[in-house]
């Protein structure tokens, strides 16, 4: 990448380290094709686990925060690795194998995390909000497609430290997402189910057919769909294929200021109906595997806040059968701990907490354990068995 912005950059003198984060960034950007810089707003960092094992990604972060580097703009990270709530053995492994998680966060916080509980894959739901139309280095892929989708911000699914380089200069190359161009839909998937999809088993099909595509969702404003569902159904979407961006008729911004002039001319067309929707649930349901679950897990991604009183209003009638963790960004679930609600889901044998499950299902003692999800990502990801939210509570509550 040349050009007037990049040649100033090296010939100013600036100190070596933060030259060095330009050159990768630059080198990083020439693999994609990207011509020049553009502003970054925001950065979102993905590797939020302190593993044992893991040398490299230290001494880069070590190195910008010996030179006092700090991100440009507002900066937080996905979430932690479990450390409370589950079972004495994973606690114990986890402690272990996560043991450079102390120093991860203390380095994550001079680098300019923007509170030391910035842990969580919806950092739109704790401060890092970006408006429609801002450039971001974001990498986590369900929070990727949130951005670009539901808010209308730009940004790739950037590698790791790729994001953090991008915030500590304030800058980050100029390609793929970022671009108009590569913003168009390429699928139009024409949604006509009797009731309301499933956002994870809708996610997941989409996903599965469109690979690494935009699609045009249309048929979803039939009914009401939440942000947080399109949330639900981003994560599924992003790991089933690869999708960063999808626009919803009527629902996402550019697809309400575009209307159908946002899909190519030669789009191909995917149509989904109850039975396509009931094929997609039933390879989910796949994994099930017989006996008694140890551990339901409600909350990957992270849940909203409404999310949080939905679920916990639904499991604290009635004893659960099994214990259920309601995972939300400390913050949320800080506040929702102060409340009744709060006590009632405890006593019925639930919980909430703020870590990453895929961390817990990462854990090689844990594949001792039967873990039931209603997550199209988590259970993609690991061996946690998929069941859909309504048959999911409804076990859970012992109807
Ligand atoms: Fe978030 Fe971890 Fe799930 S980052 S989307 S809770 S796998």
């Amino acid at each position: 990448m040349t050009g007037p912005v990049d040649e100033r950059r090296l010939v100013e003198g600036r100190e070596e380290t933060l030259r060095k984060c330009y050159r990768v960034l630059e080198a990083y950007g020439k693999v994609y094709g990207a011509e020049r810089f553009a502003e970054c707003k925001s950065c979102h960092w993905v590797t939020s686990c302190g593993l044992r094992f893991v040398k490299s990604m230290f001494m880069v972060l070590e190195e910008l925060a010996s030179k006092d580097l700090k991100s440009r703009v507002p900066l937080t990270a996905n979430p932690r690795p479990p450390q409370t709530s589950i079972p004495l053995v994973e606690k114990l492994v986890g402690r272990y194998l996560y043991s450079k998680q102390g120093r991860l966060e203390s380095l994550l916080l001079r680098l300019g995390l923007i509170d030391p509980d910035a842990f969580t894959c919806t950092p739109y739901y704790i401060g890092n909000k970006p408006s429609y139309g801002d450039i971001l280095a974001w990498a986590e892929s369900s929070a990727v497609i949130y951005a670009n989708s539901v808010l209308g911000a730009r940004t790739n699914r950037n590698s790791s430290i790729v994001e953090l380089l991008s915030g500590v200069t304030g800058e980050t190359p100029l390609f793929g997402l970022l671009l108009d161009e590569n913003r168009k839909a390429d699928w139009l998937v024409e949604v006509k189910t009797s009731s309301k999809p499933s956002p994870f088993i809708l996610g997941s099909l989409i996903g599965k057919s469109v690979l690494d595509g935009v699609p045009y969702i249309a048929g979803l404003d039939r009914w009401e769909f939440e942000e947080y569902e399109l949330k639900d159904m981003g994560a599924a979407m992003a790991v089933w294929g690869a999708v960063g961006l999808f626009h919803a008729e009527d629902l996402t911004p550019e697809a309400v200021e575009n209307g159908r002039k946002i899909l190519r001319s030669d789009h191909k067309v995917l149509r989904v109906g109850d039975e396509e929707l009931s094929k997609m649930k039933r390879e989910m349901e796949a994994k099930a595997a017989p006996g008694k679950p140890d551990l339901a897990i409600i909350g990957c991604p992270h849940l909203s806040r409404e999310q949080l009183d939905f679920f916990a209003r639904e499991l604290s009638e009635a004893e659960l059968k099994t214990r259920t963790l309601l995972l939300a960004a400390p913050k949320i679930a800080r506040e929702f701990k102060s409340t009744k609600l709060y006590s009632k889901l405890r006593d019925a044998g639930g919980d909430v907490d703020s870590f990453c499950p895929l961390m817990l299902t990462n854990i090689p003692t844990s594949k001792r354990l039967k873990i039931l999800t209603n997550s199209g990502k988590l259970s993609y990801y690991s061996h946690a068995a998929f069941m859909d939210t309504p048959q999911l509570l409804s076990y859970l509550r012992g109807e």
